[in-house]
């Protein structure tokens, strides 16, 4: 299937007191055009400095120091600053983490949403610009949209705040959406309609969409393929149903050991935490990095390099023993 949007050996790194620490090592997938692919990983793994680095948002000092992002044609991190501000939020959106940290709290909602409008001039008038946001406000289900307008982010609610940033990544038509854990500050209940949201949504715009969130669930409901970060890199990449049923890697495996399941007798199968913590970035473990933590671990996954291989049809693994993970 046509790849929309593909990322190769993307890496960034951050100096920071300690020495120098890589955030996204050498992390390499494609988009496809109109899927969703979901990006997970526990927290501090890189998922969100992998859309930063695609839309060159790295925060200084940290830079993508290697790699390509193809977007039609066009390496992303070549481009001009100029030429990248022009694509960012026109070709391609984000929705950021933390929606309030995106919202300005002294500007009304209205003129978030129309100033990119007019700014990428997907609008021909202020008119226009207002009519388009009543009905994006309407699209994401906001009540009275048109009183709305007026309104400053603070008079929203943490659901509306994340539908209103949803809108604002939709409002100059883009084909790409990066949505950086759209749902992780919400309540449970407004969690699954915010996410029926982006689906429908990116069902009728024909979005390619990348979901980027730790929980396996917003996984299974949404996505089609899916990538497993760990430490800075891809440890596995599957179509959804091959990687909940036949993981390949035993870091997916403890992820998906994580999630509650209630069993065909009635019981509640017990969690099984993943032991120990992700490693430090600055200075990670040699070898495969997850192998401090790892049922499977012995000498020689302590040394050498662990690339994503393929493993089946559509399941790539970096795991060496990945005949000897079992189905959760
Ligand atoms: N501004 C920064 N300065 C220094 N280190 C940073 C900075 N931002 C992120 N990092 C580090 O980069 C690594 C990757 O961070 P990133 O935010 O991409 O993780 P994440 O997978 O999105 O985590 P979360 O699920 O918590 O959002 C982490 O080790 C983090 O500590
Ligand atoms: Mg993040």
């Amino acid at each position: 299937m046509e790849s929309i949007l593909e990322v190769r050996d993307l890496t960034t790194q951050i100096p920071t007191q300690r020495g120098v620490l890589t955030a996204v090592d050498g992390v390499t997938f494609s988009l496809r055009r109109g899927e969703i692919f979901g990006l997970v990983g526990e927290s501090g793994s890189g998922k969100s400095m992998t859309c930063r680095s695609i839309l060159q948002l790295v925060p200084k000092p940290g830079q993508v120091v290697s790699g390509t992002v193809s977007y039609q044609g066009r390496n992303l991190l070549q481009l001009p600053p100029k030429a990248m501000s022009q694509l960012r939020g026109r070709e391609i959106a984000m929705i950021f983490q933390d929606p309030m940290a995106v919202l300005n709290p002294v500007h009304r909602v209205g003129d978030q949403l129309t100033e990119a409008m007019l700014e990428h001039e997907v609008v021909k008038s202020k008119a226009e610009a207002q009519a388009r946001a009543v009905e994006l406000l309407r699209k994401v289900g906001i009540p009275a949209p048109e009183e709305r307008l007026r309104s400053y982010p603070h008079q929203f609610s943490g659901g509306m705040c994340q539908r209103l940033v949803i809108s604002i990544a939709l409002a100059c038509e883009p084909s790409v959406i990066l949505a950086d854990e759209p749902t992780t500050a919400l309540d449970v209940t407004i969690q699954d309609q915010i996410l029926k949201l982006l689906v429908g949504l990116q069902h009728e715009f024909s979005l390619s969409l990348l979901l980027v969130t730790h929980d396996m669930g917003v996984v299974a409901q949404t996505c089609q393929r899916v990538a497993v970060m760990y430490a800075g890199k891809i440890v596995e990449l599957a179509d959804k149903a091959t990687l909940f049923t036949a993981p390949r890697h035993p870091y997916t495996q403890g992820l998906l050991n994580c999630v509650p399941r209630i069993e065909e007798d009635g019981s509640v199968r017990p969690l099984k935490p993943i032991p120990g913590s992700p490693p430090d970035l600055v200075q990670p473990p040699s070898g495969c990095r997850f192998h401090p933590r790892c049922p499977l671990a012995s000498d020689e996954c302590k040394q050498g390099d662990f690339p994503l291989l393929q493993v089946g049809s559509e399941q790539y693994s970096a795991c060496i023993k990945h005949d000897q993970v079992r189905a959760v």
